[in-house]
């Protein structure tokens, strides 16, 4: 594609020159101008998106139009909700959106390691607090799913329970405004760095246990999936799992959030010496997310829909997940290091993925290889 190649060539070149915290700062003003104007966004969806009926999925009562999603993170204040359906994507995530606004770590809060292919986060949920932005998203269209994900703010709690009431009160804030389909529960963000000192964890099965059981009460009709954590042991995972089983509004789960590990083989050591303070992303998630999807997939796939993320740059990175047990993928690195065309690309190649492998339905596909 044309495209794709002037991103990579001209493009992104230029782009990285520039701080990674200056350049997605841009993208969100050039994304949310753009968005006002339909006929650009009818010439980015000519150009850009790809439909077809073999992608097409209906979850709980939701027409997922095709299974690639913006992964939480990138667009945290909802700048890009009108532009995002155009260039491909079939659902996308707000946030991690907060009940009370946080104007995010000291900078630098991104950075790029070109060579492991992963960006290097550090915002620890800036964010404008939910009321705040819920209340300026405009209207859904039709053509791609809207969720909230939501955390704790990030600032100090005398104990942990006092930390469960402030992310509960975001849910609540949230359950006031209709115009969005599902949330996700954010237990799991590697760099808030207030909240170290607290003993128990949200990511634990009695922290997790707490959280639930208070947000049971406001009785949410929406879809909640919960973001996983990363580096867990399969036996530590089936605890998080088990956790969540009880709790009917919980219907999915999203494996994973960031690498905390910097040890992990699949960093350029020179690139990660370098690396300032945070958490990363990108392809040396891919191997490890991916496992735990598979496990994921033997122990409770018929209880969870399953969401694969991590490290996803092409067709075949998104159906390896959907084979290992993911009804849908999330990305993010992946757009930042190839460009905005490669949304529809992907799903173009799924479709062919799918087509060269015997398989009408993405349906048929999930877990066949888990
Ligand atoms: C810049 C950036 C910010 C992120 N912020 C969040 C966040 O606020 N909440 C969250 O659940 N995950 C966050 N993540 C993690 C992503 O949602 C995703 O799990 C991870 O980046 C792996 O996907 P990728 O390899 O396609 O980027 C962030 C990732 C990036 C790159």
């Amino acid at each position: 594609m044309i495209s794709g190649f002037l991103y990579r060539t001209i493009v992104k070149p230029i782009l990285f020159l520039f701080s990674a915290d200056h350049v997605h700062e841009f993208f969100l003003k050039a994304g949310r101008q753009l968005g006002r104007y339909v006929f650009i966004k009818k010439f980015l969806a000519s150009m850009w998106r790809y439909d077809s009926s073999s992608l097409e999925q209906e979850l709980f009562n939701l027409s997922f139009k095709n299974p690639v999603g913006l992964s939480a993170g990138f667009d945290y204040n909802a700048d890009l909700v009108e532009i995002l359906p155009s260039i491909g994507f079939g659902f996308h995530s707000i946030g991690t959106l907060t009940h009370e606004p946080y104007a995010g770590n000291e900078p630098p809060m991104l950075g790029r390691l070109p060579k492991s292919r992963s960006l290097l986060v550090n915002k620890g949920f800036k964010n404008n607090g939910v009321k705040k932005i819920l209340e300026g998203m405009g209207k859904k269209t039709n053509d791609a799913l809207r969720g909230v994900s939501i955390g704790a703010t990030n600032k100090s709690y005398p104990h942990f329970d006092a930390m469960v009431e402030n992310l509960v009160a975001g849910f609540r804030d949230a359950e006031c405004f209709d115009h969005f389909d599902y949330y996700e529960l954010n237990i799991s963000c590697p760099n808030l760095l207030n909240i170290q000192n607290l003993k128990e964890q949200l990511a634990s099965a009695s922290g997790l246990t707490k959280v639930l059981v208070r947000l049971q009460e406001l009785r949410i009709k929406r879809p909640v999936f919960i973001k996983m954590p990363l580096e867990r042991t399969p036996a530590e995972m089936k605890e998080l799992i088990d956790a969540a089983r009880p709790f009917p509004f919980i219907k999915g789960l999203i494996f994973s959030n960031l690498v905390k590990d910097r040890s992990n083989p699949a960093f350029d050591p020179e690139e990660i010496k370098k690396a300032g303070r945070g958490n990363f992303s990108g392809k040396p998630l891919e191997r490890q997310s991916n496992e735990m999807l598979r496990f994921a997939y033997k122990i409770c796939h018929e209880r969870f829909l399953l969401i694969g993320v991590g490290g996803v740059f092409n067709g075949e990175d998104a159906y390896e997940k959907i084979l290992s047990g993911a009804s849908l993928v999330q990305m993010i690195t992946g757009m930042v290091f190839m460009g905005p065309q490669q949304i529809g690309l992907i799903n173009k190649e799924i479709g062919a993925l799918l087509k060269r492998d015997g398989y009408h339905t993405i349906k048929q596909a999930i877990g066949a290889r888990a």
